[in-house]
Formats: structure tokens, sequence, C-alpha cells
């Protein structure tokens, strides 16, 4: 067994700050202007990795003293029927954050369904308008997940600027987003994918890497820069040789934790700050929405 020299990126720690900085400022919102930030989520279906997300998104939400909504929906709902709820959503005046929760039935055109959400209430970011908006450098809401990467790197590295960043993926929710925001700390972004040539003398450049593609520890010791900040976007479910299902990330974590400089566990480590991230959001959008500065 390799000795581990990175220092190990505690997410579920930064993200309980994070979660508590929320909680301090969505009191002081509700003191000052007697506003309380609500979130609505929508789940159609019985999927039940999205029944958990869901039910640990209302708990927080209320633990951070806002309001908190879900509408579900039977896995056989029409588009229509969807669009309706999203519809009224939209015009609700209590509601500052709408999240519709993915994947969607076959039936529906999750696309159209994201479409349908008012940009400035679209707290996941998915809207063309907010990755629009993220590209050009105009305030926008941002997906939770590249936003939580992207504190822990700033939160262990500081400055970013100059760095060279590599993104394995390319999804509209994680890859893109995250080269957009490496790209505005001034980082020199490759984002890398399926067709991307040799992948591992790419990584081999990298002061950071980010992996985000699903496929369990695909990103090996020998592809890491002496060093480098490797974030693990992946949650994989393998199976284990005695049978057991265990939770890894698209890192082989073990064997790169004794070449990385810093590296951040699955568990523990870009998952829990999703969820913070999500609150941050939904207090954002509240104070955008009414023209107010999101208290200090
Ligand atoms: N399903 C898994 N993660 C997410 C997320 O961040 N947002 C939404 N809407 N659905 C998800």
């Amino acid at each position: 067994m390799t000795e581990s020299t990175a220092t190990r990126i505690d997410g579920a720690a930064f993200a309980a700050r994070l979660r508590a900085e929320v909680t301090r400022k969505t009191a002081l919102l509700h003191e000052r202007e007697g506003i309380a930030p609500g979130l609505a989520v929508v789940l159609v279906g019985e999927d039940p990795a999205s029944e958990v997300y869901v039910r640990n998104k209302g708990k927080m939400t209320i633990e951070a003293g806002m309001n908190s909504w879900q509408h579900r929906l039977p896995d056989t709902a029409t588009q229509a029927q969807l669009l309706q709820v999203v519809a009224n959503l939209n015009a609700d005046p209590a509601v500052d954050g709408i999240l519709v929760q993915l994947p969607l039935p076959d039936q529906i055109d999750a696309d159209a369904v994201i479409h349908a959400i008012d940009p400035d209430k679209d707290v996941d970011g998915f809207h063309v308008v907010n990755a629009g908006r993220l590209a050009t450098g105009l305030p926008a809401m941002v997906p939770c997940t590249p936003l939580g990467c992207l504190m822990l790197l700033k939160d262990h590295l500081g400055d970013l600027s100059g760095m060279k960043a590599v993104v394995i993926g390319r999804s509209n929710i994680v890859g893109k987003p995250m080269a957009q925001l490496l790209l505005k700390e001034s980082c020199t972004v490759t984002i890398a994918h399926s067709r991307t040539r040799d992948l591992a003398a790419e990584c081999r450049q990298a002061d950071i890497i980010i992996a985000a593609v699903g496929r369990p520890r695909m990103v090996k010791a020998d592809w890491v820069k002496p060093g480098a900040v490797v974030i693990d976007v992946g949650i994989n479910r393998v199976r284990m040789a005695d049978g057991k299902l265990k939770l890894v990330g698209d890192v082989d974590y073990d064997a790169v934790a004794a070449v990385a400089g810093a590296i951040t566990p699955v568990p523990g480590g870009v998952g829990p700050m999703t969820i913070a991230c999500l609150l941050n959001n939904t207090l954002e959008a509240a104070c955008r929405r009414r023209g107010l500065a999101v208290p200090a």
C-alpha cells in the first residue's frame, strides 16, 4: 500500500461552515426585510436516489431557516402537467428557487422543462440564460456542483490565476460550467472528454484536475503531476470482491493520494458542497429578485 501524502480536502466540513453562513445571513435578511427565502423542489416518479436527494434538500432548506416546498408527480405525469407546475411556481412570489429533480421519465423533455423555469429562480443554474450569463461574465445562477468545486479549490489554493486546469467531462451540468468558472479565475483550461487523445498526458500537465466522467477510479496515479490538486466529482456504486456495494469516485483515490498535493475523498468531498451551494443560490436568488444585496 502506498502512503498518502496529499491533503484530504474535507468537503463535508467546508459545506457545514457554508450552510452555517447561509443560515446566519438568512436570519439577517428576515430580521431586516421580513423575507424568508423559499425553495420549491419538484420530483416526478419514485427514483430511490432522487427520493433521498429531495428529502435531504428539504431538511437542509428548513434547517437554514428557509421555506421548503415539495411537489410530487407520478412517473406517468405528462410534460404538460409538469410545465403547469413550473408555471405556477414561476408566478408564486413566495418562491425564490425552483429545482426540478433530474433524471425525468422518458416521456418528458428535460430541456423544455428546464427552459420553462424563470431564469432568476433557476437555482440549479441549468437554464440557457444562466449558462450564457456565466459564459459572458454577467451575474448568473451558477450550477451547484461546479460552484462547490471552485469554492474548495479557492479555499485550498487561494489565487488560481495562471494555473493549468484539466476538466474531464463536458456535461452542461458540471464540465462546461466548471471550465467557465476556472476561466473566470484566469486558469488555462482544457476540457477533456471521451474522444480526447492521450488523456493521461493532458492530465499530467495540470495543476488542477477535475474528474467528472462517471467512471469508477478512472484517473490513475501516473496521470497526476506531483503536488497537483485533484477534485473528484464522481459518485459510482461498485460491487466489491465481498459482494458489498461501495461508493467510489472517478479517481483511484489511494494511489492518487500518494502523488497529489491535495484530493477530495468520495464520499465527503464534493457531494456535501452541492446542497450547501443550492442553499447559497436560493439566498442569492431571494435577494437579487428584490434588488437587495446579500447580507454580509
Ligand atoms: N439530480 C442529481 N443531481 C441533481 C442536481 O444537482 N439538480 C437537479 N435538478 N437534479 C439532480
